[in-house]
């Protein structure tokens, strides 16, 4: 059966200029490159500049998706950006992003669901083109996430960093089974862990930005069982079988937790995409940030099958299959 699906023509990708690596952090905070690679993979992590705001590091990140995807600006009509650190309260970082690149129509609008944010934008996005809503959309995921850490908090400080990434998805009509285009989202949220990993401050609560708290090892506690959960849902849905999945595109939180969900799923170790050491956790950008590396060193080609997974504040995680 013939079918309207939301494909992908291009990946983007952007990692602001300066590098802090696990050194330069064993002289702000007791811990060493030692602990941090051991217990997260991380070696370093990029930081926005004084006066790089998440719309400008998402504009790059779209930028770079437009010319990949070889698509005006002027053809886009809906720009959805995951992000946990927006430029203002209001309006929506999207619109920022919208007018930067010189978009007069359509709708810009962002999405917050922590690190999982992207996939949560990208079933957004897939579920409007799919209807008909909408043509043309870049999926974003941006984050300035290094300024809301407390930089003498040596649990959380050093497993985050900064960047942008996303794809342009576009409808097309009359796709058939085996052809490109997004297969399957599966996105939950449990808001009874919501203080296990969190931001203390807030518009309506205390009137500051406030700082990421988090429980670690509660938050690792459930990432795999709930990433594995997603992930074979996905699987169940669609009837892809693990072995046929070419790449697995995973949030890059902790490389451990990286390998405790291939271990499970019985992914081999050689499809899956890791960008935790030389990124850290970009939240929402980690996901765009991955892909767009692997298919900028040529290992995603067309065609290949990609299984990305999240899982973060929320808690929220989720899981999207799709033919690239
Ligand atoms: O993307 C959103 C989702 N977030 C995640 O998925 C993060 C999930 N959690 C994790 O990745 C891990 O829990 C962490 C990497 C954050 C921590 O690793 P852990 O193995 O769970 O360590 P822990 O929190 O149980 O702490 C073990 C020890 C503690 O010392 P004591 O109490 O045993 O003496 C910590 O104080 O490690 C200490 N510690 C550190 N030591 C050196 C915590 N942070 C550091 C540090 N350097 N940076």
């Amino acid at each position: 059966m013939s079918q309207r699906r939301s494909v992908v023509l291009g990946t983007g990708g952007y990692l602001p200029e300066r590098v802090l690596t696990n050194e330069d952090l064993a002289r702000m905070v007791e811990t060493s490159d030692e602990w941090i690679a051991a217990r997260t993979g991380i070696r370093q992590r990029h930081i926005a500049a004084e006066d790089q705001l998440t719309s400008d590091l998402a504009t790059r990140a779209a930028e770079s998706a437009l010319a990949a995807a070889g698509v005006e600006p002027s053809a886009i009509d809906l720009i959805i950006l995951a992000t946990t650190t927006p430029d203002r309260t209001f309006p929506a970082t999207a619109t920022a992003v919208q007018a930067k690149l010189g978009i007069a129509g359509g709708a810009a609008f962002d999405v917050q669901a922590v690190c999982s944010g992207f996939l949560f934008a990208l079933a957004t996005a897939d579920s409007m083109l799919r209807t008909g809503l909408f043509d043309t959309a870049l999926v974003l995921g941006a984050e300035t996430f290094t300024r809301i850490l407390d930089w003498s908090d040596r649990g959380t400080c050093v497993l985050f960093g900064d960047g942008a990434g996303g794809v342009v998805l576009q409808a097309q009509e009359d796709v058939q089974a085996g052809d490109r285009g997004i297969l399957a989202h599966h996105i939950r949220t449990d808001g009874t862990k919501g203080d296990l990993l969190h931001v203390d401050g807030g518009v309506s609560s205390t009137g500051t930005i406030g700082h990421v708290r988090m429980q670690g090892n509660q938050v690792f506690r459930h990432a795999v069982t709930n990433i594995s959960s997603a992930v074979e849902a996905v699987l169940g849905e669609t009837g892809v079988g693990i072995e046929e999945v070419d790449w697995f595109v995973p949030h890059q939180a902790n490389q451990r937790i990286l390998d405790g969900v291939a271990k499970r799923l019985k992914l081999k170790e050689s499809k899956v995409i890791s960008t935790v050491a030389g990124h850290g956790n970009t939240s929402a950008a980690s996901i765009p940030l991955a892909l767009w590396t692997a298919v900028s060193d040529g290992r995603i080609k067309p065609g290949d099958l990609v299984l990305s997974e999240a899982m973060g504040g929320g808690f929220s995680w989720g899981a999207t299959l799709l033919r690239l």
